[in-house]
């Protein structure tokens, strides 16, 4: 079967685990694809950067924002980052030149989403984005497609890896915020702002993200009240440990009375509940449905080898032609969102 081509913007650490992921899964990516998947051609800012990979296989591109034009791939990953400027740009020309698109952008999504889904549900091409939510765990698979037959109440969970690590060390070591923040940046994990980590702005642009799926509301990334971590001091854990608690930066949506509610704060977890015993760098999310009940998803948030994982799974819907609407409704039926905490804002 014909191969289906794909063009790469972005060459960091994510697009590396791209490359390296399919040629070291390549047959067992073709047996589920149905077809190979085959990557053209690359672009990114510096061509001579040494990756560890090699890219002088494939097509180089030196504008990132014509990548789907002038690659005649059929698809087109962007894994460049940044709400706006050349991400979007791509985005926009990849979708109206009638391509597929695929991103493990939250910011983009969080802000342009409802545009771009407008112009992928309009052409009828898809527009994946399951690395930009969580990383390697299958979050929006499982609440688009799993939980389809829902009603989700409420969807919450640790959404950024940073804070989540400098938290449970915090905890591990009785040592301060300050103290902790540069091993956690050490880890690569990190924004290339380390403010959106820390004040919750990262957990924000996922949160936005996951509340639009579960709720079929359309996205309000502005209508999210984000506390992060930064104020927190060991005593704080200390004290809610003598009284079971666990301190985690957690991202919380409800659908309540027609009104969305969603907020990012450092929040008291009891023992008792699984997100008390999410480790490290890890991300979990937890939808509640109202046939289904509670589901619990955990893994790896951040990192080359399970965000690409995320971004080729979606390749795979690709090839095998096998996608609906971007998110999980047409963009026509996607709800307008009353803000339930607007007073408090
Ligand atoms: N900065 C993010 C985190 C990376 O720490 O979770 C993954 O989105």
């Amino acid at each position: 079967a014909e191969p289906l081509k794909v063009a790469l913007a972005g060459l960091g650490t994510v697009g590396g685990g791209v490359i390296r992921l399919i040629d070291a899964n390549r047959a067992l990516i073709e047996r589920r694809a149905g077809r190979p998947i085959e990557i053209v051609a690359v672009s990114a800012r510096d061509r001579g950067k040494d990756r560890g990979v090699d890219i002088s296989r494939f097509q180089w591109v030196d504008d990132m924002t014509a990548l789907g034009e002038l690659s005649g791939a059929d698809v087109v990953v962007e894994l460049i980052g940044g709400s706006d400027g050349p991400a979007l740009t791509l985005a926009r020309n990849t979708l109206k030149s009638g391509k597929a698109f695929v991103t493990a952008n939250k910011a983009m999504i969080a802000h342009h989403g409802v545009d771009l889904a407008r112009l992928a549900d309009e052409k009828d091409i898809p527009l994946k984005f399951e690395a930009a939510v969580a990383g390697g765990i299958p979050v929006i698979k499982g609440l688009r497609e799993g939980a389809a037959a829902n009603e989700i109440m409420r969807v919450y969970g640790i959404l950024n890896g940073t804070c989540n690590y400098i938290l449970t060390t915090m905890e591990k070591d009785g040592r301060d915020f300050a103290e902790v923040l540069a091993e956690a940046q050490a880890l690569g994990y990190a924004e290339s702002d380390p403010s959106f980590d820390i004040d919750g702005v990262d957990a924000a642009h996922k949160l936005s993200i996951l509340a639009s799926l579960a709720f079929g509301s359309e996205l309000d990334f502005a209508g999210v009240a984000a506390t992060g971590i930064r104020h927190v001091i060991a005593a704080d854990i200390f004290e809610a440990a003598q009284l079971g608690f666990r301190v985690r930066l957690v991202g919380v949506a409800e659908a309540n009375g027609g009104g969305l509610f969603q907020r990012v704060h450092p929040c008291l977890v009891p023992i008792s509940h699984p997100l008390a015993h999410v480790a490290g760098s890890l991300n979990a999310v937890v939808a509640e449905g109202n046939f289904v009940g509670r589901l619990f998803f955990q893994g790896a948030g951040a990192g080359d080898g399970p965000t690409a994982s995320a971004v080729v799974a979606d390749l795979i819907d690709v090839a095998r032609n096998e996608y609906g609407p971007a998110f999980a409704m047409p963009v026509a039926s996607l709800a307008q969102p009353g803000r339930a905490d607007a007073g408090e804002r």
